[in-house]
C-alpha cells in the first residue's frame, strides 16, 4: 500500500480505513496480533486483513460487519489525526487545479500542520516532483515526517522544522507554485518570490479572515505578482431520498377532477377533494456534512497569482 499507488492486498505495515458507513470512518495501521474494536466488535488484524483484497467486507467478533478500504488523500483527509485546522478536499481540489499541480512539479508549502493538504500535493505530483513543506512547530514536523514514512511517500517530501517568515523554504529559483496556510502570509511573499522558478510560476495563500487577504494582496504587489484573485468555495452536499407529500384536502370532489385540478383546470368546485392524490417524490436534500471548515460564517478567500519575470 503507498498513498500514490494502489495495492491489491492488505500487509502488515500498511494504513487501511475502517469504514463503518460515510458518517463513520477510521484508519488503522495494519499490525500482526493487533486488534480494533469497532461498534460491531473486534477486528483481529492477523486473520482479519492481513492478505485480503482492499475493499474487503469483514465480519466483527459481534457478527456485524465493515469494509476496508484502501487510503487515498480524500480519505485521509476525513480521518486524519487533526493536529491543526485542516483544509478539506473542496478547497484542495480548487487550489490543485488553479496552482496546476501535474506530476513532476515543484510546490512549497507552509504550513504543514496536519499534512491533509500535503498528501494531495504528494499524489499529484508523483512521480518524479517534489513538495518542500516548512513547520516551525517541532511536534508537528515531527509527526508528519513519521506519517509521510508510514505511507511510503517520504521519497516525494521535505519537511522543514523552521520559521517560514525568517528562513524562508530552504530552496531557491526551484518551486513551480506555492502554497501558504500560516497567520502572516504577508511575511512569507519574498521568500515565496525567492523559492520559484525564475520564469515565474503560481502562488496561493488561505486565510480565514478579509484584513490578511488585504496585507496579502498588496504585498504581492509589491512582489510584482499579477493577476491577483481573491476566491470562497462552498461546497452542498446533496442526499437522495424518497418522500411522500401529502396533497391538501380542498374537498370531496376534487379527486375526480384531480388531474384537471393539478393542470390548474376546473377550479369550479369548492368541495374539490385531492386528498388521495399523495405521491411518492425523489427528493434531493442538502445533506449535513459540508466537508469543509465547520459553518460558513468565515471568509475563505485564496489569493492567485502568475509571477512574471
Ligand atoms: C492551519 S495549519 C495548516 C494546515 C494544513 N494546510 C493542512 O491542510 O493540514 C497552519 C500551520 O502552520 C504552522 N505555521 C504557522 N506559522 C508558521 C511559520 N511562520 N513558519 C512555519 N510554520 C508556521 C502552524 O504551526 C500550523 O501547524
Amino acid at each position: 500500500m503507498s498513498f500514490i499507488e494502489y495495492g491489491e492486498t492488505i500487509k502488515e505495515g500498511d494504513t487501511a480505513i475502517v469504514f463503518l458507513g460515510h458518517e463513520s470512518m477510521f484508519p488503522v495501521k495494519v499490525q500482526q496480533g493487533g486488534k480494533t474494536q469497532t461498534k460491531y466488535g473486534v477486528i483481529r488484524h492477523s486473520t482479519d486483513l492481513i492478505g485480503k483484497r482492499f475493499g474487503s467486507k469483514v465480519t466483527c467478533s459481534k457478527g456485524g460487519w465493515v469494509y476496508i478500504l484502501h487510503p487515498t488523500p480524500e480519505l485521509w483527509t476525513l480521518n486524519l489525526p487533526h493536529r491543526t485546522q485542516i483544509l478539506y478536499s473542496t478547497d484542495i481540489s480548487f487550489i490543485t487545479m488553479m496552482l496546476e499541480l501535474k506530476p513532476g512539479s515543484v510546490v512549497c508549502e507552509s504550513g504543514t500542520g496536519s499534512g491533509s493538504l500535503s498528501h494531495a500535493i504528494i499524489r499529484t505530483i508523483s512521480p518524479t516532483g517534489h513538495l518542500y513543506t516548512v513547520e516551525f512547530h517541532q511536534q508537528r514536523a515531527e509527526k508528519a515526517i513519521e506519517e509521510f514514512r508510514e505511507h511510503q511517500v517520504d521519497h516525494l517530501v521535505t519537511v522543514k522544522n523552521q520559521d517560514v517568515c525568517k528562513t524562508g523554504f530552504g530552496v531557491a529559483d526551484v518551486a513551480d507554485a506555492v502554497f501558504l496556510d500560516i497567520p502572516s502570509p504577508w511575511e512569507a511573499i519574498g521568500h515565496a518570490k525567492s523559492a520559484l522558478k525564475r520564469e515565474g510560476g503560481r502562488i496561493c495563500s488561505f486565510s480565514p479572515c478579509i484584513e490578511q487577504v488585504q496585507r496579502t494582496c498588496l504585498t504581492l504587489e509589491e512582489h510584482d505578482f499579477t493577476e491577483i484573485n481573491t476566491v470562497e468555495i462552498l461546497l452542498r452536499v446533496y442526499n437522495v431520498r424518497t418522500i411522500s407529500l401529502q396533497i391538501p384536502d380542498l374537498g370531496k370532489a376534487a379527486g375526480d377532477n384531480a388531474s384537471a385540478d393539478l393542470d390548474g383546470g376546473d377550479q369550479s368546485n369548492p368541495d374539490a377533494s385531492c386528498a388521495n392524490l399523495q405521491q411518492g417524490t425523489m427528493q434531493f436534500k442538502s445533506g449535513r456534512r459540508n466537508g469543509g471548515l465547520p459553518g460558513y460564517l468565515c471568509l475563505l478567500p485564496s489569493l492567485f497569482s502568475c509571477r512574471q519575470c
